[in-house]
């Protein structure tokens, strides 16, 4: 076995807005991760399906370097995979391997959680490996963390949320530059916030697969991403799905009003089930998750005996989302557990709509 103070070692699958940034610290950051990690970090493999993704970045000779995501994860030596490709396939298989296999990983990838975390959740379990994936939600806020281990004493009755960057980048935009929804679109895909297929964060889903995550750590169990809802019955953008039916006369007439708009992910216990949403409000300004401007992403928890507590970030982006990623990566280099490492194996959620039928 390795000494605690050999390097340790990761593969990095995917060189994506965070991957890039994430190999980019790696190099840079080396110092301070190595004291964070209480050992270096060595970024032992890339697989970069697209090379040229690599230029300009000084990576240390020792890096090999593969089109194939599959062989990356076979370089001898590893002691975690950071897989950081998104989407179903072929991440989901990697992640599943590699936990079967007993391997540490780092994960971004909140719809892979959001569809299989039960599946993978037992696998780890069974395994004894552990699965790390503090960058899903919250981008480089700290949200989970915060919810499965400091707030493991307080049983959470509600979280209500400002989780998606882009929705609220596109929000701002049209109530305080008064661009259209398509051009404050362009100018977050520009920057790197939305998703490859932007209308997962319009549509509402990529909050809503956060929104899952989150159930997961705040109540214990995983319920499913077609049961969070997306399609508001009343106020701003009702009868379509998150903000697409939202126009600018609601912003500016909400605006009249004092209010702002934001895309609200909500999930609450209540004695049939869990009831969860990402829907488009008109909140008072007053409300604490008026406070996410910009890609700003705002979590509040509500439980005893802790009472209301607030944690608010950069929801999106390359640096910020690397630095989560990280922060997981030197978690596993001392020793530390999966994201969900002191709370009981999670059930499959009850919702309230089940419940009822
Ligand atoms: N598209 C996502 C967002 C990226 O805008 O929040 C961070 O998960």
């Amino acid at each position: 076995m390795a000494s605690p103070t050999a390097p340790f070692r990761v593969a990095l699958l995917g060189v994506g807005t965070v991957g890039r940034a994430t190999a980019d610290s790696l190099v840079r950051d080396a110092g301070r991760l190595a004291e964070a990690a209480g050992r270096p970090i060595e970024l032992a493999v890339i697989a970069a399906r697209t090379p040229a993704r690599l230029q300009g970045l000084a990576l240390p000779a020792g890096t090999q370097v593969l089109a194939d995501p599959h062989a990356a994860v076979e370089v001898p030596g590893l002691d975690a995979v950071v897989e950081l490709m998104g989407g179903d396939s072929p991440a989901g298989e990697i992640v599943e391997a590699a936990l079967r296999a007993g391997r540490s990983v780092v994960t971004a990838n909140k719809h892979l959680l959001a569809a299989r975390g039960q599946a993978l959740e037992t696998t780890a379990r069974q395994a004894g490996a552990r699965l790390r994936f503090e960058a899903a939600v919250g981008g480089g806020t700290p949200v989970l963390r915060v919810c499965a281990s400091d707030l493991a004493a307080v049983r959470i009755e509600c979280v209500r949320g400002v989780i998606n960057g882009t929705t609220n980048w596109i929000l701002d935009a049209m109530e305080r530059d008064h661009l259209g929804a398509g051009a404050a679109l362009a100018a977050a895909q520009v920057a790197g916030y939305a998703e490859t297929d932007p209308s997962f964060d319009v549509d509402g889903i990529d909050a809503a697969d956060k929104l899952v995550i989150l159930v997961r750590l705040a109540f214990g169990t995983w319920i499913s991403p077609a049961a969070v809802a997306r399609i508001a019955v009343d106020g701003p953008g009702a009868g379509r799905p998150g903000i697409r039916g939202v126009e600018a006369t609601d912003v500016a007439a909400a605006e009249a009003r004092g209010h702002r708009i934001r895309v609200i992910a909500e999930a609450r216990r209540t004695a049939a089930g869990i009831v969860a949403s990402v829907v488009p409000r008109e909140i008072d300004p007053d409300d604490p998750l008026a406070r996410a401007h910009g890609i700003g992403n705002v979590v509040v928890f509500e439980g005893e005996p802790a009472g209301t507590v607030m944690v608010a970030g950069p929801g999106a982006g390359g640096p910020a989302t690397a630095a989560a990623v990280l922060a997981d990566v030197a978690a596993l280099a001392r020793g530390e557990g999966s994201t969900w490492a002191g709370s009981a194996a999670a059930a499959v959620g009850l919702l309230a709509t089940e419940a009822a039928r």
